[in-house]
């Protein structure tokens, strides 16, 4: 048991994303050495109540056990909540501190993989798998990622962000705007959300206020995309300051976009790993994917999504996943799969690098008085 790694795994999370973060938690659960790792599973319940199990080596073997309830009924791999009174629901895994070596946070969407989860972490003193505070923050906002990417030279469609206050006051502006600037069809996106939730594609001034309203019903910032008609193609980054990407990948999907049923309920998506194309657009992508994922700061893994319109070879960067979907069956194991490297030895790969980005932040002095 002494020199096991002491691997925490916080999953589930408030959001649409919840169960498929239950089976991502599952997986890796059951993909790590059992001799090499004790795992510590925590569970943060839909209503954002965290309960945390017993550390386990090999004992959790569907994805029921990890249901962790308050009354622990029928598992007994509860150890109970971490709630406490007054301390807001998530302040006591400041104390998971002591009890585990690294973290692997899987939890996709808002508070998962914006930040949030990562700066309470960070003030837990805890090495964690993944993206840090400012990478997970920009990698979430679309609007802000575009900005960044723009600074970073990134060949992305145009796009136009509206803040949902200006919908009250300044409608016409806003359809003017985009009818000047996007032009017919576009998409309309919340900034925060992914999974293709609030998302739609307009093709008039209705469809265009509605979606707008949509969208707002989602976020406060929105963003406005020029509609691109491409294949859609994406890459693993690996890494921290050293990266290594994997094959390139395309999602050919049956329906009009890439939207939350095609993704989740498998509507006729098909992963083509590696993706049919010529080598100078792989290598394109190759090269924008690490720009991409240097330019937010990014670290451990990340999914970049690029539009390739075949007809006149152009390619567009779409987005940045800093949590990608995370499944033995998810495209980013998968396209590393294809690369040569495992999900165990992924997983692996992915702790040791939360280690060394915990221990290299450890050089950083606080105050001019340390200075020799
Ligand atoms: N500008 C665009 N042009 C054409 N299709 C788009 C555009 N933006 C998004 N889509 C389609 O919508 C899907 C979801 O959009 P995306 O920005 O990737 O959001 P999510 O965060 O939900 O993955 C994409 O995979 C693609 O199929
Ligand atoms: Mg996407």
């Amino acid at each position: 048991m002494g020199n096991k790694i002491r691997l925490g795994i916080i999953y589930g999370g408030k959001s649409s994303e919840h169960e498929v973060s239950l089976r991502t938690a599952l997986s890796i659960i059951n993909a790590v050495d059992p001799e090499k790792y004790e795992i510590t599973p925590v569970h943060v319940q839909l209503d954002g109540t965290w309960v945390k199990g017993k550390p386990a080596a090999g004992q959790i073997t569907h994805v029921e056990m990890l249901r962790l309830a308050e009354s622990a009924a029928g598992t007994g791999m509860a150890e109970g909540a971490l709630q406490q009174a007054g301390g807001g629901k998530a302040a006591p895994v400041l104390a998971l501190g002591r009890e585990v070596d690294v973290i692997f946070p899987v939890i996709h969407g808002p508070n998962g993989e914006d930040g949030t989860l990562q700066g309470l972490l960070e003030l837990a003193d805890i090495p964690y798998v993944g993206a840090g505070v400012l990478a997970s923050a920009v990698g979430m906002d679309k609007w802000m990622m575009k900005n960044v990417f723009a600074q970073a030279g990134l060949p992305q469609v145009n796009y136009v962000g509206v803040l949902r206050s200006r919908l009250q006051s300044d409608l016409q502006g806003i359809v003017d705007q985009i009818e000047r600037e996007l032009g017919y069809p576009c998409f309309v996106k919340p900034a925060n959300m992914g999974s293709s939730v609030g998302i739609s594609k307009a093709k008039t001034p209705e469809e265009l206020v509605n979606a707008l309203q949509l969208a707002a019903r989602f976020d406060r910032r929105i963003i406005v995309e020029q509609y691109v008609k491409a294949r859609e193609l994406e890459i693993g980054v690996l890494g921290n300051e050293q990266v290594i990407t994997s094959v390139v990948g395309e999602v050919i999907a049956a329906k009009e976009f890439y939207d939350y049923e095609a993704k989740y309920k498998g509507a006729g998506t098909e992963l083509q790993i590696p993706a049919q194309i010529p080598a100078h657009v792989a290598e394109g992508i190759r090269e924008m994917a690490v720009k991409a994922f240097q330019a937010i700061d990014g670290s451990g893994l990340s999914r970049v999504d690029f539009f390739w319109n075949e007809e006149n070879d152009r390619l567009y960067i779409n987005e940045i996943n800093t949590m990608p979907g995370f499944t033995p069956y998810s495209m980013y194991p998968m396209l590393f799969q294809a690369a040569g490297i495992g999900y165990a030895e992924l997983i692996d790969r992915l702790v040791q690098l939360a280690i060394e980005r915990h221990a290299d932040k450890q050089q950083n002095i606080i105050a001019a008085e340390e200075l020799d």
